[in-house]
C-alpha cells in the first residue's frame, strides 16, 4: 500500500491545508503536483490518495481535472479536500467526486476547508490558523477510523452531480507593472503556460486567473489593477465577511 498526496495549489493555501491533514493521517506520502503535467500513473486498490484542489467559482479548476485524467485508480481509495477562500465551495466536492469516480477511485471521505482567498487576500486571512489545524487533525482521526473499516458505503456530498454551477472565467488577467524585471519566474511557474517570454504577452484564454504569477513574482510586479481589485473586493465582501467552518463528510 502507498499513500499519495495529490495537490493543485497555485498560491500554496491548498497545499498547506492538505499537508496539515496528510501529516495527521499518515507518516509517509508520495507527492504528485498537478501544477505541471503528470505521467500516466496506475494505482492499486490498496492505495490511499489525498486529493486536494481549490474552489474556483464553486467548481474545480479545469487544469486540475485534465491532469487527474492521467491517474488510473483501479479501486484506490480517495480522501477529497476542497479548499476555498471563505465565500462558498458549491459544486467543488461533488465535481471532484465525479471526476475521481470516473478514474476508478472509491471516494471514502471529504473535507471542505478554508484558506486565505488568493485574489482578495484579506478574506480568510491567516487561515488555516491554529483552530483550523486542531480541527483538521480531529477530522484526520475520524478518517483514519473510516479507512480501517473495509466496508464501502456511498459518500454523499453537497452540490450538484453533473449539473454543476456554470463556471464564468473572470475577465481579468494579472498584469505586469513597471517593477517587472523580466526574470521569467512567472512564466516558468504558470500552470497553464499562459505567459510567454515577454510577460506582457500573457494569453488571456489560457490564463485561469489562479494568481500564481503574482504570488511568485520576486518584485511584486504582477498584480491586478487597482480598479479590478476594488470591484472584486466589493462584490465579494458581504459573502466573505463571516468566518466559515471547516466540514468533514464520511
Ligand atoms: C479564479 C479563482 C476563483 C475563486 N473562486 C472562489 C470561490 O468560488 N469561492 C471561494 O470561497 N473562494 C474562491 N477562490 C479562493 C480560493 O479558492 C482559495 O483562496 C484557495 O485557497 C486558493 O488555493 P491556492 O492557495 O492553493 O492557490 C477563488 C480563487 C481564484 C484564484
Amino acid at each position: 500500500m502507498f499513500n499519495y498526496l495529490v495537490t493543485f495549489s497555485p498560491t500554496g493555501g491548498t497545499a498547506r491545508t492538505a499537508e496539515i491533514l496528510a501529516s495527521a493521517l499518515a507518516d509517509n506520502w508520495i507527492r504528485t503536483d498537478l501544477l505541471k503535467p503528470i505521467p500516466e500513473t496506475a494505482l492499486t486498490a490498496e492505495d490511499v490518495c489525498l486529493i486536494a484542489v481549490p474552489s474556483y467559482g464553486g467548481r474545480i479548476p479545469t487544469t486540475s481535472a485534465e491532469r487527474l485524467n492521467c491517474i488510473h485508480a483501479n479501486g484506490a481509495r480517495a480522501v477529497l479536500l476542497c479548499v476555498y477562500g471563505n465565500r462558498a465551495y458549491e459544486d467543488t466536492l461533488s465535481e471532484l467526486q465525479d471526476v475521481l469516480q470516473a478514474r476508478g477511485f472509491r471516494c471514502i471521505a471529504a473535507v471542505a476547508a478554508i484558506a486565505e482567498h488568493s485574489i482578495i487576500r484579506e478574506f480568510g486571512a491567516g487561515r488555516p490558523d491554529a483552530d483550523d489545524c486542531a480541527e483538521l487533525q480531529a477530522f484526520a482521526e475520524k478518517i483514519r477510523t473510516r479507512l480501517a473499516v473495509p466496508m464501502d458505503t456511498p459518500l454523499c456530498l453537497p452540490g450538484e452531480h453533473g449539473a454543476y454551477k456554470p463556471y464564468r472565467n473572470t475577465p481579468f488577467v494579472p498584469a505586469e507593472t513597471d517593477a517587472c524585471m523580466h526574470c521569467g519566474i512567472c512564466a516558468q511557474a504558470c500552470p497553464t503556460g499562459a505567459i510567454g517570454e515577454m510577460p506582457e504577452t500573457a494569453d488571456p484564454e489560457r490564463c485561469i486567473k489562479c494568481m500564481r504569477c503574482a504570488a511568485v513574482c520576486p518584485s511584486g510586479a504582477r498584480k491586478l489593477d487597482g480598479k479590478t481589485y476594488a470591484a472584486l473586493r466589493e462584490r465579494l465582501a458581504a459573502a466573505c465577511s463571516t468566518r466559515k467552518a471547516n466540514e468533514l463528510f464520511l
